[in-house]
């Protein structure tokens, strides 16, 4: 206004009657003034001068209305409910200014106590709305807020793993929504596994992953920017720009870490919560915890790479927990008598890494901490043998010992008979179907016999293992196919075939708790997370329990 021209319609109540007079008198000054108000201290019907006064202003009467009354409290409110009037009670210039330029208000209401009532009325009058700009882009962002049904961005970055190594951290948004997802990254990671793309060279010890975050904003973000947040159509454009079977174009890195926060983004868009998006099960899993760790997970001479508890006795995913944690705690106990603190450091899985060699060792060491906690009765054990390592020529090596497959799977039978074994995951070579198939015709009415390396989450070698008989379960993890899609595929795919499916963080991770709401989604019967110990471990436990809770809620 600058101190310009303008009609003011003035009203007020017979509380307000002899301030409003003051104003007039002021106002009429320099402006052209409407009083619409009492023209004395009768008491009036309040609603009635209200909306003459709001009347004018909204017919374009006047450019400002002016309301005096009482408190001020009642007027505001009932004058904001008329459509044009934007009404503010201003008991000082600060707030008259801010209610013009942020509020584009246009009736001044004020209190008849009213300090400075001239000085507020000027400053309203005098401060134009310099917000229309900021204004329409607030309005624009509430209707993006409102339906975000597109992928605005999606860009990745480097981050670091639990081992201290980079990883591919991807962000995706729609619109003001954005979710994060991070790849993990195996150690003892199977030949058949997509492709995790690693720049080589000095930096990062080689395994710098810049290409992997440039294929992310170069190549796949220009594909998929614009298109519907349908996180399964994402991934199939992901997988065709790929164009290869083991994402070698684009790194498997680069490609889970998009896939998942496409998915996240779509459960956030459409208000699901994630494992209901990825699956309609609604089931907990059981949790595979590794409490002793060997192989390349831990700095010992164990030759079995895991040592896992499964408390499947247990009626809760909560009661399970603390099965785990106090025969943790048990065997730390243990340990430390038996072998001195050093026995308790742990290995990249969080499960102690003692200095042992004996491969029964361990299974004795669980079972005394589960007697010690009480627990015996309510849970099994299980061994990740990761034993493509153990291969050397045609036997398979256990402390020093070798072993003809035949004498193996012997080996394997005479611990499920010492030990309550119920779980016994790569007990050969990665492309041993055949001797997987001996072993499971041998002992999987009574264990579980997963596949790991020897799957690898692909579908084509998962079909393979069907058809021979190889195992009876899949070791589910997203990061060895490369998309989120084909992991479901191979969870249905193993679901179909009867076999139970088991879904896997890797030894290196990241506080990502993902996998824990597929586990839940494709209905799980174990998930393989760790001990109770490190971040990167207990945040699947902890988004596992916040799960629980919500389901037993409904
Ligand atoms: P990895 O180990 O993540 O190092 O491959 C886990 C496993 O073998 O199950
Ligand atoms: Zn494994």
């Amino acid at each position: 206004m600058g101190g310009g021209w303008v009609r003011i319609a003035l009203g007020s109540d017979h509380a307000g009657f002899e301030l409003k007079n003051k104003i007039l008198a002021y106002l009429k000054k320099k402006h052209d003034v409407h009083d619409y108000g009492t023209h004395g201290a009768e008491p009036v019907d309040y609603p009635d001068y209200a909306l003459r006064t709001c009347d004018a202003v909204v017919s374009g009467a006047a450019v400002f209305g002016v309301l005096v009354c009482g408190t001020g409290v009642g007027m505001s409110v009932s004058a904001n409910k008329i459509k044009g009037v934007r009404a503010a009670l201003c008991a000082s210039p600060e707030t008259a200014k801010q209610s013009r330029e942020h509020v584009d208000a246009n009736v001044l209401v004020l209190a008849s106590s009213t300090k400075d009532a001239e000085k507020i009325t000027d400053v309203f009058l005098n401060t134009p709305f310099t917000q229309a700009e900021r204004h329409v882009r607030r309005l624009r962002k509430v209707a993006e807020l409102e339906a975000p049904s597109r992928l605005s961005s999606l860009r990745a970055r480097e981050v670091l793993d639990s081992r201290g190594a980079p990883t591919v951290e991807a962000e995706a948004w729609a619109g003001q929504w954005r979710t994060l997802a991070a790849a993990p990254s195996g150690a003892s990671a199977g030949v058949h596994e997509a492709l995790e793309l690693r720049d080589g060279g000095k930096r990062y010890f080689g395994k710098g992953v810049t290409k992997a975050v440039r294929n992310v904003n170069s190549i796949l973000s220009p594909s998929l920017r614009g298109k519907h947040v349908d996180a399964r159509a994402l991934d199939s454009v992901i997988l065709s720009v790929d164009g290869t079977p083991n994402k070698q174009r684009i790194g498997a890195n680069a490609t889970i870490a998009s896939s998942m926060a496409l998915w996240r983004l779509q459960a956030l868009v459409e208000g699901k919560a994630l494992y209901a998006l990825l699956g309609d099960a609604r089931r907990m899993p059981c949790p595979a915890a590794n409490l002793i760790n060997g192989g390349m997970h831990a700095g010992n001479d164990l030759d079995f790479q895991e040592y896992l508890l499964l408390p499947v006795g247990a009626r809760t995913f909560s009661e399970a927990t603390e099965i785990v944690s106090e025969t943790y705690r048990a065997l730390k106990g243990i340990l430390e008598k038996k072998y001195g603190r050093g026995a308790t450091n742990v290995g990249d899985e969080g499960g102690f890494a003692p200095p042992l060699k004996d491969a029964e060792a361990p299974l004795e060491l669980i079972s005394k901490a589960l007697d010690e906690a009480g627990h015996a009765k309510k849970a099994k054990l299980g061994l990740d043998c990761a034993a493509s390592r153990l291969l050397k020529g045609n036997a398979y090596v256990v402390e020093s010992k070798k072993y003809a497959p035949d004498a193996f799977a012997d080996y394997y039978a005479s611990l499920a008979k010492k030990f309550p074994l119920a779980y016994i995951e790569d007990p050969f070579a990665e492309d041993a179907f055949g001797e997987f198939a001996m072993l499971t015709k041998m002992l999987g009415s009574k264990l579980s016999i997963v596949g790991d390396d020897l799957l690898v989450t692909n579908t084509e070698r998962i079909k393979t293992a069907i058809m021979g008989s190889a195992c009876n379960a899949l070791l589910l993890k997203p990061n060895q196919i490369g998309t989120v899609s084909e992991a479901l595929e191979a969870g249905r795919l193993a679901k179909e075939a009867g076999w139970k499916v088991v879904v896997s963080h890797r030894s290196g991770e990241t506080d990502d708790s993902f996998i824990a709401d597929i586990a839940v989604g494709v209905g799980a019967e174990f998930a393989k997370i760790g001990a109770p110990a490190r971040g990167e471990r207990t945040s699947k436990y902890n988004r596992l329990l916040r799960i629980e809770e919500q389901l037993l809620a409904r």
